[in-house]
């Protein structure tokens, strides 16, 4: 989704915002562009449809330069992919970039033409510009005039502007989109996600909601919704670039597969004993809050929001609390009941997604217990404004399709289940044997991630299908779903999940001999039921392919291709028979030629409604 990165130094800044600009290639745009400013203050535009390359070889073939610039990659919302559309945009003296959505841009549009302004783009951020242009009159400074164009703004944003007049400043703002500042020696930097920046700096100043800043190579100085001089701390933050770098990978999706052994252990470390989890290390506000907790309800979008569906599994079976989950895009819109004493945890890989933090932030008047999120990225908003956080040690994600950071997610949900089901009853013995399972999945996740080339051969079957159905039941259900979903993300293959025991009540119609039917087959207290279901596609000439531990009692023969993974604890196979569907849609992928890191239309950190 948009990116924006800026910079003001005693340099030219046109390779540190390139840089900036290729680190945030990753969450998916369709456009991107940079405004310089150079030593006679002039603003120079250039855009690009299409990649950063392409921005790169405008720049290159007419050398522009700056020392002050502002850079964005687009995500059309408000119209189509073009050079028009994309950032910055430019009014007389002033120029931004814009992440967010302005909701009021139809109604200012209007005023504003009816002031004589004329549009040049569809966008809604095009309003912003003119409505700061039109509120800067000698006297105002930059940053006064962004202030003011923020209390008639309606929406979400974060906004980077730079003025003729005012070649020294960066001004900036952000609500509900996320904003940060990067603190360098007589330069600093602003983007939306540090990583942009880690080439320059290691030191940041996190903008909280409604702040303002205005930035000089020589000092920052911020503003709160109150209009308020505030100082927010620097935090010094590591490890961002080893991410950026694909390795002896082809993919980083395929790299972010292969890291999973790592990075499971990660997130378990310092977690478990031999044989109990240890509720201290889930925060000293943990154990104060679980006890009380009578009800979950989860709340995620996309791949997060699979791994909610089965924290489910694992609440009401281990801790026999309820637990409801649901996407943040409708629950946020719906009238709900909440009981005493419930826990509203989120679940995000990114921690900027503007539903889920809108679920948290309007949850924050509806009387739940506490909140807690589950989240791979340190600092991000949920994080910042849920009372418990629990992090996943996934490292960066760059793969747009989610992978690692789902799987930590899963790893982190059943410290927390199990945590709390030691609170409601879960016996030591038990504890021991679930902790003891957790002890064996990096090595079990190493082993399934050596079904690498088997699972590739498979992929073959399904290069040249258009559709194809995943079956699991029970705690699998949500992993068939995700596995469907990486399928359609990046091979564009249209697929579908069911529970298996569902399959006669409407799926079944579809099954004949080109239909593909991929099965989640653990040897569970559900595989004779499942077993049975599978008698009703082959019935119906289905092509079956199942994922089934050796113990499981499937053979390969006409119409069922068995892929034997290794043998695991129960509790533990949701988290690693996700490892083979990765691995099949990422072969199919490769085998369909779509852009695996960067599927089409699709963003990695989804920060609009
Ligand atoms: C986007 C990403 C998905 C992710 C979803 C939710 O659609 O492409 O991979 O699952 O957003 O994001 P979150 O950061 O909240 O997990």
């Amino acid at each position: 989704m948009c990116g924006i990165v800026g910079a003001l130094a005693q340099r030219n800044v046109t390779g540190i915002l390139l840089e900036g600009l290729r680190r945030l290639e990753y969450r998916g745009y369709d456009s991107a562009g940079v405004c310089l400013s150079g030593s006679n203050g002039q603003l120079q535009l250039r855009k690009s449809q299409g990649k950063v390359a392409d921005l790169e070889a405008k720049l290159s073939s007419d050398s522009a330069e700056g020392y002050v610039g502002i850079a964005h990659t687009r995500w059309a919302t408000h119209g189509v992919p073009s050079d028009e559309n994309a950032h910055p945009h430019q009014s007389g003296h002033i120029a931004l970039v814009h992440n967010g959505i302005i909701e009021n841009h139809q109604e200012l549009r209007t005023e504003l033409e009816g002031k004589g302004y004329r549009f040049e783009s569809d966008t809604d951020t095009e309003v912003v510009v003119h409505l700061i242009h039109s509120l800067s009159h000698k006297g105002r400074s930059l940053v006064d005039s962004v202030t003011e164009a923020t209390r008639i703004l309606e929406g979400a944003y974060a906004l980077a502007v730079v003025s003729q007049d005012e070649p020294d400043v960066l001004a900036c703002a952000r609500l509900g989109s996320p904003l940060v500042l990067g603190v360098g020696i007589e330069e600093n930097f602003i983007a939306s996600d540090p990583m942009a920046l880690s080439q320059v700096t290691d030191r940041f100043i996190f903008l909280e909601e409604g702040d303002v800043a205005e930035v000089r190579r020589n000092g920052i100085s911020v503003r709160d919704h109150k209009g308020e001089e505030v100082s927010r701390p620097v935090h010094k933050l590591t490890g961002g670039h080893e991410a950026t770098d694909k390795g002896r990978y082809r993919h980083f999706m395929q790299k972010e597969i292969f890291e999973q052994p790592k990075v499971v252990a990660a997130t378990l470390a310092g977690r478990i004993a031999e044989r109990s989890v240890l509720t201290q290390a889930l925060g000293a506000r943990a154990q104060e809050i679980l006890p009380k907790v009578e009800q979950v309800q989860i709340v995620a979008c996309g791949t997060s929001y699979h791994a909610g569906m089965v924290a489910r599994y694992w609440l009401e079976d281990w801790a026999g609390i309820p637990c409801s989950v649901e996407v943040a895009s409708e629950l946020r819109y719906r009238k709900k009941v909440v009981r005493p004493g419930t826990l509203f945890v989120s679940i995000s890989q990114s921690g900027e997604t503007a539903d889920t933090l809108a679920a948290l932030r309007q949850g924050k008047d509806l009387g739940y217990l506490a909140s807690m999120t589950i989240c791979n990225v340190p600092n991000s908003s949920l994080v910042r404004e849920s009372e418990l956080s629990l992090m996943t040690e996934a490292g960066p994600e760059i793969g747009v399709a989610s992978t690692k950071a789902f799987t930590t997610q899963l790893v982190a949900l059943q410290l927390f289940c199990i945590a709390l089901a030691k609170i409601n009853g879960l016996s030591a013995e038990r504890e021991a044997e679930l902790v003891s399972a957790l002890h064996q999945l990096p090595q079990l996740m190493e082993m399934f991630t050596g079904l690498d080339s088997v699972v590739k051969h498979t992929s073959e079957a399904f290069a040249e299908k258009n559709h194809a159905l995943f079956l699991g039941r029970g705690v699998e259900f949500p992993i068939a779903l995700e596995g469907a979903l990486k399928l359609k993300e990046i091979s564009y293959i249209h697929a579908e999940a069911y529970p298996a025991g569902e399959l006669k009540h409407g799926p079944l119609a579809l099954v004949d001999s080109d239909m593909p039917v991929i099965v989640v087959a653990p040897n569970d207290e559900l595989l004779e039921k499942l077993k049975s279901n599978l008698q009703e596609v082959r019935a119906r000439g289905g092509q079956l392919f199942v994922f089934a531990s050796p113990r499981a009692g499937f053979a390969s023969e006409e119409g069922v291709t068995v892929v034997e993974v290794p043998d695991s604890p129960e509790s533990l196979a949701p988290i690693l028979y996700t490892v083979p569907l990765q691995l099949l849609s990422y072969h199919v992928a490769l085998l369909k030629g779509t852009d695996v890191d960067q599927p089409r239309n699709l963003a990695k950190s989804v920060t609009v409604e």
